[in-house]
């Protein structure tokens, strides 16, 4: 007779269409249980449309069925919030002091880092003053959702994409929203979306501190806080706010992520410092926090952002970012 455990391995062949992720990976098979011949399941509902659940649940019928010795599958659906049905072991937070340093550039290739590493990633891209996230991964498809939870949408290496850009009606569409209206769609961001089991969420928060990111802590239980910058940028300035919002989240500094860094020319094989010298090893000591890579100036990586190409940047700069940030984390776990 099938066990639960056979039958819950069997359910990572059903698919949710809109996500490319199983039934069990998004969490949504909430009970299972087998007597005599009969397997009893229980799925919840949550931001699946009323035809996607039709064909779920006959697709779960089928294959539970085609178990040995299961007769019958008795399979229903519940209602559940998708925030209880979130399942995350890292979320992490991307500031920076100022716009445009790189911020979101740097959420994508920590995600890109993890997602190569194996691990099941998404990015919140909560940057709704400016969000740029889906362009840089080429994706324009609208969220599928039901009820009130939307759907994260997979980028090309399977890394699960939310943005406001993504509910727009077109991309181009400016976003003015005044403060509250930022907190209240963070907040809504954070309890709606269902992301099922993640290993890391990346969240792209807006730069400098207003009070999003402080509304964002409050529906997330943020691990901690990177912190991107520029040779160019204060020390002092991004310094103080970045240990301000950390102090006000009771969480820490995970590391530091200096971008721009240099730029390097391959005819005569020399580093230059275009905006000047670095200040990583300064901006690890003030925040008290290893400083996880230092990003050259790229032009491909500049062309393949425009593309909405990012995922083809394969430097090794950004595999060992993704190896310093695990590192950190599970260093963390163990205090
Ligand atoms: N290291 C880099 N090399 C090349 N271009 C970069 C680099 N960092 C950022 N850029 C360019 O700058 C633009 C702005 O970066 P972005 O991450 O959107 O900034 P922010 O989110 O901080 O406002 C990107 O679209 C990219 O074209
Ligand atoms: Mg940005």
């Amino acid at each position: 007779m099938a066990n639960d455990s056979h039958v819950r391995e069997s359910l990572k062949a059903v698919l949710v269409p809109a996500t490319k992720r199983s039934i069990v990976d998004m969490n949504l098979v909430r009970d299972i249980s087998t007597s005599n011949n009969t397997v009893k399941i229980t799925l919840a509902s949550t931001a699946l449309m009323p035809e996607t659940r039709d064909l779920i649940k006959s697709k779960v019928q089928d294959i539970v069925e085609a178990l040995p010795d299961v007769h019958t599958a008795n399979i229903e659906y519940t209602d559940a919030k998708a925030k209880d049905l979130n399942n995350i072991d890292h979320i992490i937070a991307v500031m920076s002091g100022k716009g445009g340093v790189g911020k979101s550039l740097v959420s994508s290739l920590l995600a890109i880092a993890l997602r190569r590493q194996g691990y099941e990633v998404g990015i919140l891209d909560a940057d709704i003053t400016g969000p740029s996230i889906p362009k840089m991964f080429g994706l324009s498809a609208r969220p599928s959702g039901h009820d009130s939870a939307i759907l994260p949408v997979p980028s090309k290496s399977g890394i699960e994409v939310m943005s406001i850009n993504l509910l727009l009606p077109t991309e181009d569409d400016a976003v003015i929203w005044r403060g509250p209206l930022i907190g209240n769609t963070i907040k809504q961001f954070g309890e709606d979306v269902l992301w099922g089991r993640l290993h890391y969420l990346i969240v792209d928060l807006p730069p400098g501190t207003a009070d999003a990111p402080l509304t964002l802590m409050q529906s997330f239980p943020i691990s901690g806080v990177i912190v991107v910058f520029t040779p160019q940028d204060l020390v002092e300035m991004i310094v103080r706010k970045a240990v301000n919002m950390a102090r006000k989240m009771e969480k820490r500094v995970l590391g530091v992520v200096e971008n721009m860094s240099y730029l390097y020319v391959p005819e005569i094989d020399k580093r230059m410092e275009i905006f000047g010298p670095s200040r990583g090893e300064e901006m690890a000591r003030a925040t008290n926090a290893p400083l996880l890579a230092q990003l050259p100036i790229d032009p491909l990586l500049a062309r393949l952002c425009d593309e909405g190409n990012i995922e083809s940047y394969d430097d090794e700069v950004v595999a060992r970012m993704g190896e310093a940030l695990v590192n950190v984390l599970s260093s963390a776990d163990k205090l």
